[in-house]
C-alpha cells in the first residue's frame, strides 16, 4: 500500500491566494486514490489549486485508511504536527478525509478538536463547501452520513498518467470477513448504475484516456440489486464499444463471485486485460472458516481452474494475512502450498493487525508473537517470488504488447512499461519513448516480477499485436 500518492501538480501563478493552496496526501487502497482525485476535481472546479510543500498550503488534507494499525496512526500524527502552526495561523484548515475520518470520528473531536474537518467515505463530494462552512468557525465540520448518495459528473482523470483512469463501479462492501474494517468504514455496497458509469468511461475517452480499471471492495458482485442480468459482465461488454479505450481491468474480485458469466466476458472481450487479482488470504479451511471468508480452499481451485479453463495463460495475483490468531505452523504452511497448487504470479502479504471494532479484535486473542508473523511474511514472500520466477519464464522468447511509462527508476537509458497482465516490462530506450504509447518487447530475461528485452515495434498510439494474442 503507497504512502503518498503523486496527484499531477501543475505550475500555478503567483497570486493564487494561500486560503486555495491545498497539499493533499493520500494514503490507503486505490479506491482512496481515486477519492482524492474526485475530490481534486471539485476543488479544481472552485479555483483551488494542489501544491508540493505543506508550508505553501492554506488547506491540509489526509485522506486516511483503517486497515492497519500504523496507517492510521501515520495520518494522525501528521496532522498533529500542523497543531503548532494552527495556533499561529488560524485560518489554515486542516482536514481528514475517507476511512479514519469515518471509522473515528468521535475519538478525534475529542483528541484533535483542533482539526476542521471530518469529511467521511459517503460525502467527500461536498468538500468545497465544507471548506467555506469551516472557515471562521472553530468547531469542527463533520460530514459522515454513510446514507449519501455521492454522485457527481466526473469530467477529468487527475490521476498521474494521463493514459489511465480508475473508475468507481461500487461502493461500499456487504461482507463479514472477521479481520476487516472496511464494511464499517465503507457501509453497505452500493452499485453505480451501468449507464452512468460507462458514460463516465466514454467522456475519459475523450480526454486521451486508453487504460481503465473498474474499482469496488468486492467489483465482481457487482450489480447487486440493480436488477437481473446486469453484472461486471454488462461493464466489460460495455467498454468493448467504447473508442479509444484499449485495455480494461478490475480490482478486487472475491472468490466467491467469480462466476461463469463473468469469467465468459474475461474470456471474450478483447479489451480485457489477462490478469486477475484473487484474494484468498489463507491456504487453510479452518483459518478462512474463522475469517468467515465463505469458501474454502477447494471452492478456490475449483474457480481457479474454471478460470484457467477459459482463459489458460491469466495471470494471478493474490493477498494473504499472515499471523491471524490462532494460526498454527500446519495452518500457515497450507498457505505455502497453495501457492504451489496454484502457481501465483503475484501476492501481497500482511501481517495480522487487529483493528477496533471487528470481531476478530472483540472476540479472538491476537496471540501470534510479532517475530512470527514477520518470519511466516519472509517465508511466503520467498514462496510467491519463487513461483513467478518460474511463471514469468514462460514469457522467455514471446513479444509482449506494452504501455510505455517512462524511463526505468533503476536505470534512465531503460525504459519501462505495462504489458497486457499488469507485469512491467523493462527495455533499452530507443530515442522516439513515447510515454502513453504502445510497443511490442521481444522478452530475453525474466525476474520474478519483472520483464526484460528490446523494443521491435512502436512507438504506436493504438495496440500493435492482436489484443487476445498479445500475451
Ligand atoms: N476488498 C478486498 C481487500 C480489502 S483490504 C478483498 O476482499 O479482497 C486489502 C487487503 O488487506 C486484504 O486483502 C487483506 O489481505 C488485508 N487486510 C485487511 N484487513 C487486515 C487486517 N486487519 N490485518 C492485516 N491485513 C488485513
Ligand atoms: Fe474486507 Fe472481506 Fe469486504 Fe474485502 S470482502 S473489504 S476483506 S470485509
Ligand atoms: Fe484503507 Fe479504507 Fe481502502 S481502510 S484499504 S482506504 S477502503
Amino acid at each position: 500500500m503507497k504512502l503518498t500518492y503523486p496527484m499531477k501538480i501543475t505550475p500555478i501563478a503567483a497570486d493564487v491566494p494561500r486560503s486555495h493552496r491545498v497539499y493533499f496526501e493520500v494514503f490507503g487502497c486505490q479506491m482512496n486514490k481515486l477519492d482524492a482525485e474526485l475530490m481534486l476535481e471539485g476543488l479544481t472546479n472552485r479555483g483551488y489549486h494542489l501544491v508540493h510543500d505543506p508550508e505553501d498550503a492554506g488547506v491540509i488534507l489526509y485522506n486516511t485508511c483503517s486497515v492497519r494499525e500504523h496507517a492510521e496512526e501515520r495520518a494522525v500524527m501528521r496532522m498533529t504536527s500542523f497543531k503548532r502552526r494552527k495556533k499561529r495561523e488560524p485560518d489554515l484548515i486542516l482536514g481528514l478525509t475517507g476511512c479514519v475520518a469515518q471509522h473515528k470520528q468521535d475519538e478525534l473531536t475529542e483528541r484533535a478538536p483542533w482539526i476542521d474537518l471530518i469529511i467521511g467515505t459517503r460525502e467527500f463530494d461536498r468538500l468545497p463547501e465544507l471548506i467555506e462552512e469551516a472557515r471562521g468557525q472553530r468547531n469542527t465540520v463533520l460530514a459522515t452520513e454513510m446514507d449519501s448518495p455521492l454522485e457527481f459528473v466526473r469530467q477529468r482523470n487527475l490521476g498521474p498518467q494521463p493514459w489511465h483512469a480508475f473508475v468507481s463501479v461500487m461502493r461500499g462492501c456487504d461482507m463479514v470477513c472477521t479481520y476487516c474494517i472496511v464494511p464499517t468504514t465503507r457501509g453497505k455496497e452500493v452499485s453505480r448504475p451501468p449507464e452512468m458509469i460507462l458514460d463516465e468511461v466514454r467522456r475519459l475517452a475523450d480526454t486521451g484516456v486508453k487504460e481503465i480499471t473498474f474499482l469496488g471492495q468486492t467489483v465482481n458482485s457487482y450489480g447487486k440489486r440493480l436488477g437481473a442480468g446486469i453484472g461486471l459482465d454488462t461493464l466489460l461488454r460495455g467498454v468493448e464499444e467504447i473508442d479509444g479505450i484499449e485495455r480494461c481491468h478490475f480490482i478486487t474480485s472475491h472468490p466467491r463471485f467469480l462466476r461463469p458469466k463473468l469469467i465468459q466476458a474475461m474470456a471474450e472481450c478483447t479489451k480485457v486485460m489477462d490478469y486477475l487479482h484473487l484474494p484468498v488470504q489463507s491456504g487453510s479451511d479452518s483459518m478462512l472458516a474463522r475469517m468467515k471468508r465463505t469458501y474454502d480452499r477447494s471452492f478456490y481451485l475449483h474457480v481457479i481452474d474454471r478460470l484457467r479453463d477459459q482463459i489458460p495463460d491469466i495471470t494471478l495475483a493474490t493477498d494473504f494475512i499472515v499471523g491471524f490468531p490462532g494460526e498454527t505452523e500446519d495452518e500457515f504452511e497450507e498457505s505455502l502450498s497453495l501457492i504451489d497448487e496454484v502457481g501465483f504470479d503475484h501476492g501481497y502479504v500482511f501481517q495480522y493487525s487487529p483493528r477496533p471494532g471487528t470481531v476478530s479484535d472483540h472476540q479472538m486473542d491476537d496471540d501470534i508473537p510479532l517475530e512470527v508473523k514477520k518470519q511466516r511474511n519472509h517465508r511466503l514472500l520467498e514462496r510467491i517470488s519463487t513461483s513467478g520466477e518460474g511463471r514469468n519464464q514462460r514469457f522467455l522468447g514471446r513479444q509482449v504488447e506494452v504501455i510505455a511509462e517512462g524511463t526505468s527508476r533503476s536505470n534512465d537509458s531503460r525504459w519501462a512499461g505495462k504489458a497486457r497482465d499488469h507485469r512491467t516490462v523493462i527495455w533499452d530506450a530507443q530515442d522516439d519513448e513515447v510515454a502513453g504509447s504502445f510497443v511490442v518487447v521481444e522478452v530475453d530475461r525474466a525476474s520474478a516480477a519483472t520483464l526484460y528485452g528490446q523494443r521491435v515495434a512502436g512507438p504506436s498510439p493504438r495496440p500493435i499485436l492482436p489484443n487476445s494474442s498479445a500475451l
